[in-house]
């Protein structure tokens, strides 16, 4: 079985699924360590909770990205890690960080790409007045959010929808298609010919 990390930087409710979804057997694979770049995610609460290792990097910490991405790096080597799922990390990784995973990092956006990249993308598409938005689960590349498109799942705005309840709405198609886009990958499912994903 695939050895895999999670990255986080706030609630941490994507973490929360991907779990649950390990530890039902959903996902074939061992969440061995999750990574924050802040001391005070929630995340960290809910790994601790299930007795998954735990590993901060507080970008202050470092005197430059390289640093703490390398002292990141140097983690994710010393326990074996085979891939990346990103849930909800606020930074963007270098593409010298993107090339030693490459295909092997997965991110969740929650809006239909490539619309509303960036890190409003519920409020810029609410805001927006689409009649269709939704969550994609894709690779990272060294481009931000627009690497290949593993699922996307389109959720209807009604008019009476607010932010709050669109951005629920998501969160809960979020907490399916992410665990199973990382089951895909670990099965081997996954085979990438451009920008575009086959699924076998
Ligand atoms: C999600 O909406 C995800 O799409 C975005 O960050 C949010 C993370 O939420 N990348 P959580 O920490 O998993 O609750």
């Amino acid at each position: 079985m695939k050895d895999f990390a999670v990255f986080v930087s706030g609630s941490g409710t994507n973490l929360q699924a991907i779990i649950d979804k390990v530890k039902s057997g959903y996902i074939k694979a061992n969440l061995n360590l999750v990574i924050s770049d802040n001391p005070n995610a929630y995340a960290l609460k809910r790994a601790e909770n299930a007795g998954i290792e735990t590993a901060v990097f507080d970008f202050k910490d470092f005197d430059s990205k390289r640093n703490f991405e390398n002292a990141i790096l140097n983690k994710l080597e010393e326990r074996n890690i085979d891939f990346i799922v990103l849930a909800g990390f606020m930074r963007v990784l270098s593409p010298d960080f993107v090339k030693q995973y490459s295909n092997k990092i997965l991110n969740i956006h929650p809006a239909l790409l490539p619309s509303f990249k960036g890190v409003h993308g519920i409020k810029d598409a609410y805001e927006y007045g689409v009649k269709i938005t939704g969550p994609t689960v894709h690779f990272v590349t060294e481009d931000v959010d627009s690497g290949p498109i593993i699922i996307q799942k389109a959720i209807e705005v009604r008019e009476n929808d607010t932010l709050e309840s669109l951005e629920e709405k998501i969160h809960k198609v979020e907490h399916q298609i992410f665990p199973e886009a990382i089951k895909l990958f670990t099965e081997g499912r996954l085979s990438v010919e451009g920008q575009k994903i086959i699924i076998s």
